[in-house]
């Protein structure tokens, strides 16, 4: 079981006199980690800003799962070069997964020596103290713990969102899939306690939230390291009877943990929705093996069958990836295959990457134009597949979580609906943070259009 770390308040308050900026990039877990570290710059009296030249603090919340999210920070930092040599007392720093690995934290020190904080993911609660170490002695300063020590429960978070919160049930990823970099520099599995995220989720609910997200890498796994008999599906249950709280989300869930008893759980609650990301990432059973992903393509159909049959109208959706090393034609056809089959709602689609440590850096690569070629392929098809299960909801009344106005249009109103889907509609403001009966007009690939149903 991991062992509790405590945040303790910072001594320095600033006191609304300084202004901060923070940028997060990557997954939903890095996103609420950014809202704990708006926290607790919020705590040491900071405000926040989206003006580089305003702020007194910048701050960088990086990801390294493929190239291109680490090449946009890299390009972001040559950028504020300029500013940090007009503004000195600026305090920039780098943090979340980039740093966690060693090569990346040299290679930012030695080309941007001008950066004054790299930490990672490991010890964020300790940012007040870090920052005013920076301030005291101003010399940079470089924290990266190699391994997780335990989970920080106390630290504050400014929430982005007034109505859907996300929740971090586990930190880390035991599974070394051998394309990922993602358990190398977010450690290894820890639960919270379901103690410790009933009363997150009672507080949230208290304030006028709505929906949370329970997020981890791989959430089917809670539990298995605490000390108690107490897994995901437990959690869910309790859960499930918070009253106030209307919908329950979860992600991401791993296909080789998606149990019978996991089905009959979300099968029976009331507010658990009926949405399932279940990332297949391949078709092909020779790929499958080779990335550890620990099913076949047999057991992952089984899975979704299983699935549809308990939860009739269960939105499907996941990640997939082409041009895994050693990916043959006939593999990627298995994959195209394997989307026809399922017809996911939608999908997030990638062309896999090399990340330096993992298995899969090693293994014959798949050439470049081989690989673009193949993406658009996929998204091809996936996006004729999203579009005609879209249409196939036109005339349904769906249940919908008013969000707001759109931004391009502030006579319509957007909201989602239980299995995810974006809806816009006509409708008054007021109706935001309430649940509507929406009847679904027109199918379109992104989102549905609606009319009210008074
Ligand atoms: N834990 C989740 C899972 O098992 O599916 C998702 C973790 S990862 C942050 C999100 C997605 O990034 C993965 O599902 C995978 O499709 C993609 N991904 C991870 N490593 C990649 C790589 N080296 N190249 C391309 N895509 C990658
Ligand atoms: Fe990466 Fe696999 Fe862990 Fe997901 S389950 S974070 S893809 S290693
Ligand atoms: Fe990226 Fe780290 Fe998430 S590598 S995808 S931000 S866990």
């Amino acid at each position: 079981m991991a062992e509790k770390i405590q945040y303790k308040s910072p001594v320095h308050n600033v006191n609304g006199t300084k202004k901060y900026m923070l940028t997060s990039f990557g997954c939903q877990m890095n996103e609420r980690d950014a809202e704990s570290l708006s926290g607790m710059l919020e705590d040491m009296g900071y405000q926040p800003t989206d003006s580089q030249s305003e702020a007194d603090i910048i701050l960088l919340n990086t990801c390294c799962v493929r190239e291109t999210a680490e090449s946009k920070v890299f390009g972001l930092l040559g950028r504020l070069r300029k500013l940090k040599t007009a503004k000195p007392d600026l305090i920039l720093g780098v943090c979340g997964c980039m740093p966690q690995q060693e090569d990346v934290a040299k290679r930012i020190r030695h080309s941007f020596p001008f950066v004054d904080l790299i930490f990672g993911t490991h010890n964020i609660h300790e940012l007040p103290r870090m920052i005013h170490q920076v301030q005291e002695n101003q010399e940079a300063v470089l924290e990266v713990w190699a391994s997780e020590k335990g989970i920080a429960e106390n630290i504050p978070v400014r929430r982005k969102d007034k109505l859907k919160a996300w929740v971090t049930i586990m930190y880390g990823c035991n599974n070394f899939c051998t394309y990922c970099i993602v358990p190398y520099v977010r450690g290894r599995e820890r639960s919270r306690t379901p103690e410790d995220i009933m009363r997150e989720i009672k507080e949230l609910v208290q304030e006028g939230y709505k929906e949370v997200t329970l997020l981890g890498q791989n959430v089917n796994s809670y539990g298995k390291d605490l000390e108690q008999n107490y897994r995901f599906a437990d959690l869910l249950l309790d859960l499930d009877k918070i009253e106030g709280l209307e919908r329950i989300r979860f992600m991401t869930s791993h296909p080789r943990d998606f149990d019978d008893r996991l089905i009959e759980v979300v099968a029976g609650a009331q507010k658990i929705c009926e949405h399932y990301h279940l990332p297949a990432q391949a078709g092909s059973n020779r790929i499958l093996k080779a990335m550890n992903r620990g099913y076949t393509r047999e057991q992952y159909l089984e899975l979704i069958k299983k699935i549809k049959k308990a939860v009739p109208h269960a939105s499907i959706t996941a990640d997939l990836m082409v041009g895994f090393p050693g990916e043959t034609e006939e593999d990627f056809q298995d994959t195209l295959d394997l989307v026809r089959q399922v017809r996911y709602d939608s999908a997030f689609t990638f062309v896999y990457n090399i990340r330096s440590g993992t298995p899969a850096a090693k293994m014959e690569q798949v050439p470049e134009e081989v690989k673009s070629e193949r993406i658009q392929r996929l998204i091809e098809l996936q996006n004729q597949i999203s579009l005609e299960n879209n249409q196939a909801d036109e005339g349904k009344v769906m249940e919908v979580l008013v969000e707001g106005e759109t931004k391009n249009n502030p006579d319509r109103l957007a909201g989602r609906t239980r299995t995810n889907k974006l809806v816009v509609f006509k409708g008054p403001l007021e109706l935001t943070g309430s649940l509507v009966q929406v009847k679904i007009i027109k199918g379109r690939l992104n989102l549905l259009e609606g009319e009210l149903v008074q």
